[in-house]
């Protein structure tokens, strides 16, 4: 019989908590609550929508001198997950003289709180903010609260809290946490393999109940590798904001889960011959800050993608691997020529993203084949990038469509064109047939009524959801000829 591990080790305000009995498939949310009661924390939707569940999140900086905080949807996460790193709820924020954080304080004085089921929820992703933004913009208070649904206040006097809050001295919005540091470099795990005395790598779990299913965390890529290697059919876990979904609302238990949050190697960018290499475990906040400068529309599709704590923890790899024919990421990378890392055992693969899909949600992905990496070329000199989110909100919303596209302009024709959509068919693809209504042609040759047939003949006429095909073929349609008239500019800019 296995040997049964179920303690889970975090710090939570000075001390050091030993989950006990933890399942793998526990929510942190529910943790907190039942366990620890901890019940300023709520359960509004348990999908990641309503931001009632948001806490903080702390890692240590990498100097290992603080803690690096991040706004997390509690109901989407696994409890497993939060080994060796440490919490803050609403309730870490009362100081030790008994005061409240001043962005408690000015959500009182600025009447920020009616019935108050969201306020807890607010005041942790307002606090995340102000922990790295001590002079927030409006716009960036209100992309912090992009993910926090407030259904009686109304978001002006919270706004207005966060904005006096911002008065205080800095100092004042920091979290007292200064006993956590010593703390979480105790609950540390190995950040090397272990191998047994023939020489293989054995992976500890987290978890690991009586019948041998577990929640593995491995500190480097060989493990992870060698893992599921071993166990073909174990589940990857990386940001989990789908497979906390399939946890909360499909009642799904994996047998076997593989963490990729704590890979070191995983979560790195780093910058070759023009090509960044994205690791599997780098958050779309991480991605969102890297090109924001590279690739403005991108980054701006990412501002729109979820919220705060959905992007704080979702990966870019992640969004691919789960390949929703709505998947935002993928029409940009597919403009942008991306491809993918894949791993299995200790082979290593390069596929082109256009060729990652075979189907809805089915890509070429081999039993115990891993994305390891995300390979995003960087702008080059001549090259346009343009991208558009068309959604029924603009924040936190799925997509009617993202269409994308790249192009040079030489002599004032389109060449190297590369353009892509996502919700028009099965999976995110590019869309040959359009790329060669704009290809050798200039800007003001290329008519609507070509680009209609070539959608009409490309993509099944098929409603969703989301928006009828009418209304997703139409706005693609004027999404790329917008793209093309402000081409013209580029043009008379060269001139
Ligand atoms: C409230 C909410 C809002 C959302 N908004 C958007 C949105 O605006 N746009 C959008 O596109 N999506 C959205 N999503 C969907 C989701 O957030 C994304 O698909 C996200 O990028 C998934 O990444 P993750 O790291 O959380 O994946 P996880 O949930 O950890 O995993 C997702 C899938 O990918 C697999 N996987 C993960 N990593 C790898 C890997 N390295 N190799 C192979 N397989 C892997 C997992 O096994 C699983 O099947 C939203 C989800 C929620 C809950
Ligand atoms: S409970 Fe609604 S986002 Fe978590
Ligand atoms: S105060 Fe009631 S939902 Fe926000």
């Amino acid at each position: 019989m296995s040997q049964v591990t179920n303690t889970v080790r975090f710090v939570l305000d000075g001390k050091i908590v030993e989950a006990q009995g933890a399942r793998r498939t526990t929510t942190v949310l529910d943790y907190l609550r039942e366990d620890m009661h901890r019940t300023g924390t709520k359960e509004g939707c348990a999908e990641g929508d309503c931001g009632a569940c948001v806490i903080l999140v702390g890692e240590l900086n990498a100097a290992g001198t603080g803690v690096n905080y991040l706004p997390t949807n509690s109901c989407m996460q696994l409890l497993p997950s939060l080994d060796g790193k440490s919490v803050k709820t609403v309730e870490s924020l009362k100081r030790v003289d008994g005061t409240l954080h001043p962005v408690q304080e000015a959500m009182v004085t600025c009447f920020g709180s009616q019935c108050g089921f969201c306020t807890p929820g607010i005041v942790m992703s307002l606090t995340g903010l102000v922990q790295t933004n001590t002079c927030p913009t409006r716009t960036e208070i209100n992309d912090s609260l992009s993910g926090n649904l407030c259904r009686c206040t109304g978001y002006k006097p919270i706004i207005d809290a966060t904005q006096q809050a911002c008065k205080q001295a800095p100092e004042r919005l920091k979290i007292e946490d200064s006993a956590d540091v010593a703390l979480l470099k105790d609950i540390r795990r190995a950040n090397v393999p272990i191998y047994n005395l023939d020489g293989d790598i054995v992976v500890q779990p987290v978890v690991r109940t009586r019948k041998g299913n577990e929640f593995v965390a491995p500190a480097t890529v060989a493990e992870v590798a060698d893992y599921l290697t071993n166990h073909p059919n174990a589940t990857l876990l990386a940001g989990s904001t789908e497979i906390g979904l399939q946890v909360n609302k499909q009642f799904s238990r994996p047998d076997n889960i593989v963490y990729l949050g704590n890979v070191a190697e995983l979560k790195t960018i780093t910058s070759k011959a023009g090509v960044w290499h994205i690791g599997a475990a780098v958050s779309l906040t991480e991605v969102q800050n890297l090109i924001g400068n590279a690739y403005p529309d991108f980054a701006e599709v990412l501002r729109r993608f979820g919220s705060p704590p959905i992007r704080s923890t979702a990966t870019l790899a992640g969004n691919i691997a789960n390949g929703s024919p709505i998947g935002d990421s993928m029409p940009c990378l597919l403009a942008l020529g991306a491809t993918l890392a894949l791993r299995k055992g200790d082979k290593t693969r390069q596929v082109a993203l256009e060729n990652f899909y075979t189907g809805m949600k089915k890509n070429v992905l081999q039993a115990g084949e891993f994305i390891e990496a995300v390979l995003m070329p960087q702008p080059k000199a001549g090259s346009t990038f343009r991208a558009h989110k068309i959604s029924k909100r603009f924040d936190q919303d799925i997509s009617a469509t993202v269409c994308a596209l790249s192009y040079e302009l030489v002599g004032g024709k389109f060449t190297n064109v590369k353009l892509a959509f996502n919700g028009l068919a099965p999976y995110p693809c590019r869309a040959p047939k359009l790329e060669a209504v704009l290809a050798g042609n200039s800007a003001s040759s290329v008519e609507s009524e070509a680009l209609d047939a070539a959608i009409t003949a490309s993509f099944p006429a098929r409603d969703g959801l989301r928006a009828t095909w009418a209304y997703r073929s139409l706005v693609a349609r004027n999404l790329v000829m917008q793209f093309v008239e402000e081409s013209s500019d580029l043009v008379k800019e060269t001139v």
